[in-house]
C-alpha cells in the first residue's frame, strides 16, 4: 500500500445500514469523512448529522453512482475511498439490468474512476459472499474462500440478478484496479445484522423483523450464515489501515439456523408473533473468515447482535 494515512476519506452510500456505521466509526477515530448521499434534504440522513464528531468531521456529498462527476466532488480530497453503495432490493426486481446491474457495475467503475483521478492512496469495495458462494463447480463440503467466485453465467440462469450484479461489479473492479495501478482491496460479507442507526428498515434487517413479526405457520429452517454491521465497519476500517492487507476478504461470523436464532430470542423475548413451525432447509455454504481473522479481525457473539438488533428495531418504532 502507497501508506494511508488517518485523514480525509470518502463513504459512498453513507446513509445506509453499513455505511452509517462505518461513517460512525471513522468519525470516532478522528477521521474527517465525506458522505455521499443521493438527496441530502431528506430527513432519512438526520442520524449521520447527529453522530459524534460529526458537526466538525462530516461533509455530506450529494452523489449518484452513475453521475461520475457527482462522486469525483465528493472523492476530491481525500487519501482513501470506501465504496459501499449499491441498490440492495429485499425482493425481486423487474427491471434487473436498470435497477441492479447498472448502478452496481456501472457506478463501481465511476467510483474507480474518480479514485484514479482524484489520486486515492486505497480504495476499499463492499463487495458480497453473494460474489463468493454461487459456485456449483466448487467441491461439495469443502469450506469457501476467497479464492471461490459466483458464476456468472448461473447466476443468470438462476436469474439471481443481485448475486450477478456484486459478481459482476467485483470482478470489472479487479481488472481496472489491476490496469490502472489502483490499490484496491475488497470485503465481502455475508448476511449483515445488528442495530440499525438510521430510521428506515434495510433489505437484511427485515429478514430477522419478518421473523420476529409475521407468525406464519411454517418457515424453512435455514442456515443464516451472518455478520454483525459494526464488526462489517470494523473489517473495512482493518483492511484499510493494515498496510499488509491485499486482495479480498470474506467477512462472516456465525452459521445459525433460523430455528435456533427464534429459539435464542424466543428466551428473551417471549411474545413476538414467532413463525409456528418449521420445514427442513438447505445446509448452507460454509465459509471461512479467517483470511480477516489473521489481520487481527474479531467478531461478536451471535446473541449480542439478535438482541441488540431487537433493541433498535423497538427503539425505532419498527416493533414494539
Ligand atoms: N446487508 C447485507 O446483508 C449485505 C451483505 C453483503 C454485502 N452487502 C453490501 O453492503 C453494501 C451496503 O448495503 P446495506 O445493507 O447497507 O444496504 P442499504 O442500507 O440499502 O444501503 C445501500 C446504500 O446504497 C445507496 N445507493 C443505492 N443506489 C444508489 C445509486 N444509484 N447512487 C448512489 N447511492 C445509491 C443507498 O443510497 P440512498 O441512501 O440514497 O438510498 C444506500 O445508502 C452494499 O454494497 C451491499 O451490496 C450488504
Amino acid at each position: 500500500m502507497a501508506g494511508a494515512v488517518k485523514g480525509r476519506v470518502c463513504v459512498t452510500g453513507a446513509g445506509g445500514f453499513v455505511g452509517s456505521w462505518m461513517v460512525k466509526l471513522l468519525l470516532s477515530k478522528d477521521y474527517t469523512v465525506h458522505g455521499t448521499v443521493r438527496d441530502p434534504g431528506d430527513e432519512k440522513y438526520n442520524h449521520l448529522n447527529k453522530l459524534e464528531k460529526a458537526s466538525d468531521n462530516l461533509k455530506l456529498f450529494k452523489a449518484d453512482l452513475l453521475d461520475y462527476n457527482s462522486l469525483l466532488a465528493a472523492i476530491t480530497g481525500c487519501d482513501g475511498v470506501f465504496h459501499v453503495a449499491s441498490p440492495v432490493p429485499s425482493s425481486n426486481v423487474p427491471n434487473p439490468e436498470v435497477e441492479l446491474i447498472e448502478p452496481t457495475v456501472k457506478g463501481t467503475l465511476n467510483v474507480l474512476r474518480a479514485c484514479c483521478e482524484a489520486n486515492i492512496k486505497r480504495v476499499v469495495i463492499v463487495s458480497s459472499g453473494a460474489a463468493v458462494i454461487m459456485n456449483p463447480k466448487w467441491p461439495k463440503g469443502q469450506v469457501k474462500d476467497e479464492t471461490c467466485w459466483s458464476d456468472k453465467d448461473y447466476c443468470k440462469e438462476t436469474n439471481n440478478w443481485y448475486y450477478f450484479s456484486k459478481t459482476e461489479a467485483e470482478s470489472v473492479a479487479w481488472e481496472f484496479a489491476k490496469k490502472n495501478g489502483l490499490d484496491l482491496i475488497v470485503v465481502c460479507p455475508t448476511l449483515i445484522l445488528g442495530p440499525l442507526l438510521q430510521s428506515s428498515i434495510n433489505a437484511s434487517s427485515l429478514v430477522l423483523v419478518k421473523l420476529l413479526k409475521e407468525g406464519h405457520e411454517k418457515v424453512e429452517n435455514k442456515v443464516w450464515t451472518m455478520v454483525d454491521v459494526r464488526d462489517v465497519a470494523e473489517a473495512l476500517l482493518v483492511v484499510y489501515e493494515k498496510s499488509e492487507a491485499e486482495g479480498r476478504y470474506i467477512c462472516t461470523a456465525h452459521m445459525i439456523m433460523t430455528q435456533d436464532s427464534v429459539e435464542t430470542l424466543k428466551r428473551i423475548y417471549p411474545t413476538y408473533n414467532y413463525p409456528k413451525g418449521f420445514t427442513e432447509g438447505n445446509e448452507g455454504d460454509e465459509l471461512s473468515s479467517e483470511k480477516l481473522q489473521k489481520l487481527g479481525w474479531n467478531c461478536k457473539a451471535v446473541e449480542e447482535t439478535l438482541v441488540d438488533s431487537v433493541e433498535s428495531y423497538k427503539q425505532a418504532g419498527i416493533l414494539k
